[in-house]
């Protein structure tokens, strides 16, 4: 089975390396390029976009590919569209890696906002500190509420054009631990966290730190994907779907 899957996350990762040498298997892992030294696992793997749907559609049709999994980020929403399209085009399987959204629980000091925009205003007009965890491309957006200071964490530097004044820059990428969090959010005298509501348990200290110290906590929601695909939320799921679709089911 020639399987195709679309990553760039944590759980792409994982998903290739539960792959990694199983009879009957042929994955490859695609990642759009973005980060410089990305985290490879231990199976083939292309860089760069498909050049739209109908370049992936064709990609899927000139690899003979049988299915694909979409294991990219919940925010990444371009290219899991054109999964959709481009598999259902080349009459091929799809399967969404999909993680739960994150919740707040009781005593949260939550705001859900929109967007990254609504995320800055909901700052407030009062200097805070707050920690960026948004990405290195959406961080222009905090140029709008220059008041505060950021704490930003990223994998690769960000554009220094597109920072906001008062930053300290932190380069780090996830899984992330508990206390690691908590130190941070303390050195740095973070008062709010904003993220993207991403999911899935490799980001997800940061929110039980905020938790611990009683810090605000910004969530951007995630965007909503169009279209027919089935969907899995665990590796185990995603596994079971490969067997049954191997096996011509
Ligand atoms: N957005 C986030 O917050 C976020 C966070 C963590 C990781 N990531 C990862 O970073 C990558 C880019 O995210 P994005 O938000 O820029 O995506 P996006 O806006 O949905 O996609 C933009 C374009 O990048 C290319 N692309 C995206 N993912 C690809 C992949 N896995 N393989 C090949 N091409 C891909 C496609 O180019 P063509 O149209 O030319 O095919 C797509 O049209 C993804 O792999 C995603 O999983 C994103």
């Amino acid at each position: 089975m020639r399987l195709l899957i679309l990553g760039g996350t944590t759980e792409a990762s994982a998903l290739a390396r539960a792959l990694a040498g199983r009879d009957g298997v042929a994955p490859v892992l695609s990642l759009a390029g973005r980060t410089r030294n990305p985290a490879l696992p231990p199976i083939p793997h292309r860089i760069g976009g498909f050049g739209g749907a109908e370049g992936l559609a064709d990609h899927l049709r000139r690899e003979r590919v049988d299915a694909v999994v979409d294991a990219t980020h919940p925010f990444a929403a371009r290219i899991s569209a054109h999964a959709v399209l481009a598999s259902a085009a080349a009459g091929v399987p799809l399967l969404a890696f999909t993680r739960p959204s994150w919740r707040p629980r009781p005593g949260d000091r939550w705001t859900a906002v929109a967007d990254l925009d609504a995320a800055a205003a909901a700052l407030g007009p009062a200097r805070t500190s707050a920690l960026l965890t948004v990405g290195r491309l959406g961080l222009a957006h905090f140029r709008a509420a220059p008041q505060h200071r950021y704490v930003i964490r990223t994998i690769d530097p960000p554009d220094p054009a597109e920072l906001p004044p008062d930053h300290a820059l932190v380069f780090d990428r996830g899984p992330f631990a508990l206390d690691g969090e908590i130190a941070l959010m303390r050195r740095e005298g973070v008062e709010a966290v904003v993220t993207k509501n991403s999911g899935g348990a490799a980001a997800a200290a940061k929110l039980d730190a905020a938790r611990a110290l009683g810090l605000r906590v910004i969530a951007v929601d995630r965007p909503r994907i169009a279209g027919e695909r089935d969907e899995a939320e665990t590796l185990d799921a995603v596994l079971h779907w490969i067997a049954v679709h191997r096996s011509g089911g």
